[in-house]
């Protein structure tokens, strides 16, 4: 049997495990109601969320349930008596982060004795993490990994109930488990879950060994869930995945991540369609003919380079070479012309050499990207990488850092000027936090412009000037 198949009888545990989280939803509603008598004011909670969009879109489901139990989510975790972080590993900085953020967190908890700090997460699927939590962290109350996240109301349960550390991290799992409370953000746009895990192993990267392997949802309850968020005011959803473009794979019915668009496509009353991320080694013909002809889904790819030397792509485990990833994104602009492409790049893998580095400047130059998040390399302990031998001192990195943040920004602004002067559909977001007159929307292409606007615009699209260009943002007027 393959691994990511869901037979009949899993999918049988996985509606009955809902059931079962739900009926510790309302355990924990009673004993909320008795902790609230005893500190005689309600309570509240605070979620942090560290790292990428599938965490947020984690931390959402974490919210819904602390919210369904009843709690009152609260802007800064000092105020609250359930804090949780939704950590990332994906870089070492990532992890001090959250050291650092603990440290002032035991703090405010000598001063509040309801206080309860859990830590979840992409972090926590390290060993070595959750041996150092135990024997230094020992005031931290729940620890709970990224394949057990389905069983947050049953830990919450747990750890309400008793003083102790409550640790349970899982290895891996098969399970998919539907249907869960969800908080949304945004009323108006939302993240949507496609497929879980990573089964690439690029060798510098951590997640495929926190994240377990690619399992995709079935096509119906993706859709079925779009459908439901529709009916409650969405008009903008997020596809995510740590590689979009393989989805369907292991699944009974056979379905393509461009077919799974198509059908999408076809709910009424969505407006915008957006999804990361896309492996170049997968992206389709299908899926540049399904964009190019789409009114619904954004004219954006992001598509990781990661590095423009073949040699170093090879021992990044990357399956793609400079120059199939160059003629990859020839086909895409020819076929959308106006498409945006954004990139992730990694400066300093193992072994890069200055002609290495000039070949990802070589590629930068030719693409023009968009937009680029530029990564120091990072290593992961128990990743190929980490074991490779010339790793690159660290000025040698940050003078290669730098030469190419400056070609990326460049790029960026010279993106961002060409669209000066033009008509753009804008979907209006979130209040402006410096200029209350100015509401702040984003292009199809992600880009950020303010707006003199009334409030009320805020989840619509509608036609807008960019009348000025700002750099990487820009100042518009209704059209
Ligand atoms: N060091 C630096 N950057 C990394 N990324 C993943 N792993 C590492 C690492 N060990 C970057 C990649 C990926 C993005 C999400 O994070 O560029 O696309
Ligand atoms: Fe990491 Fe590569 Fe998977 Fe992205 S595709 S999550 S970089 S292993």
């Amino acid at each position: 049997m393959s691994n990511t198949v869901n037979t009949i009888d899993e999918d049988l545990v996985a509606e009955q495990e809902a059931k079962r989280q739900y009926e510790f939803i309302e355990l924990c509603k009673e004993q909320y109601k008795k902790d609230v008598e005893a500190a005689g004011r309600d309570l509240k909670f605070h979620v942090t969320t560290f790292g990428c969009q599938m965490n947020a879109r984690d931390s959402e489901k974490l919210a819904g349930i602390l919210d369904a139990i009843g709690y009152v989510e609260v802007e800064e975790e000092k105020d609250a008596d359930f804090v949780i972080y939704n950590t990332c590993t994906v870089r070492e900085n990532a992890n001090n982060k959250v050291y650092g953020r603990l440290g002032y967190l035991q703090n405010v908890k000598k001063k509040n004795p309801h206080m309860k700090i859990a830590l979840c997460g992409c972090m926590m699927q390290e060993p070595q993490v959750v041996e150092k939590l135990k024997k230094s962290y020992r005031f931290v109350d729940l620890v709970f990994g990224t394949h057990n996240i389905f069983k947050f109301a049953e830990l919450l349960y747990q750890s309400m109930t008793s003083n102790k550390m409550v640790v349970d991290v899982w290895e891996d799992t098969k399970q998919i488990v539907e249907n869960l409370p969800v908080e949304r953000k945004y009323s108006f746009k939302s993240g949507v879950n496609i497929m879980f895990g990573c089964n690439n192993f690029c060798s510098y990267c951590i997640v495929p060994y926190v994240r377990g392997r690619e399992r995709s949802r079935k096509p119906e309850e993706i859709i079925a869930e779009i459908e439901r968020l529709v009916a409650d005011g969405v008009i903008e959803v997020m596809l995510l995945g740590q590689n979009v473009n393989s989805y369907g794979k292991g699944l009974a019915e056979e379905i393509s991540f461009a077919q799974l668009l198509e059908r999408i496509e076809k709910i009424e009353g969505l407006e915008r369609i957006r999804f990361m991320t896309s492996h170049p080694k997968d992206l389709s013909d299908d899926l540049i003919a399904v964009m190019a002809k789409s009114k619904k889904i954004c004219k954006h790819i992001h598509l990781p380079l990661q590095s423009g030397s073949t040699e170093i792509l090879k021992k990044m485990n990357r399956h793609y070479t400079k120059e199939s990833y160059l003629a990859l994104v020839s086909k895409i602009r020819e076929a959308i012309p106006d498409v945006a492409i954004t990139t992730d790049i990694i400066v300093g893998f193992p072994g890069e050499t200055e002609e290495d580095f000039q070949e990802t400047m070589d590629v930068v130059n030719t693409v023009k990207y968009d937009s680029a998040f530029t990564f120091i390399y990072s290593k992961r302990t128990g990743t190929p990488a980490a074991k490779m031998e010339n790793q690159v001192p660290e000025d040698v990195i940050k003078d290669r850092f730098d030469r190419l943040l400056a070609l990326v920004q460049q790029h960026g602004r010279e993106h961002a000027e060409a669209l000066e002067g033009t008509v753009q559909n804008v979907l209006f977001e979130t209040p402006n936090e410096h200029d209350d007159s100015l509401v702040t929307g984003r292009l199809d292409n992600s880009s950020v412009v303010h707006v003199k606007a009334s409030k009320d615009l805020i989840g619509k699209i509608l036609p807008v000037r960019l009348v000025e260009c700002k750099g990487f943002y820009y100042m518009g007027e209704l059209a």
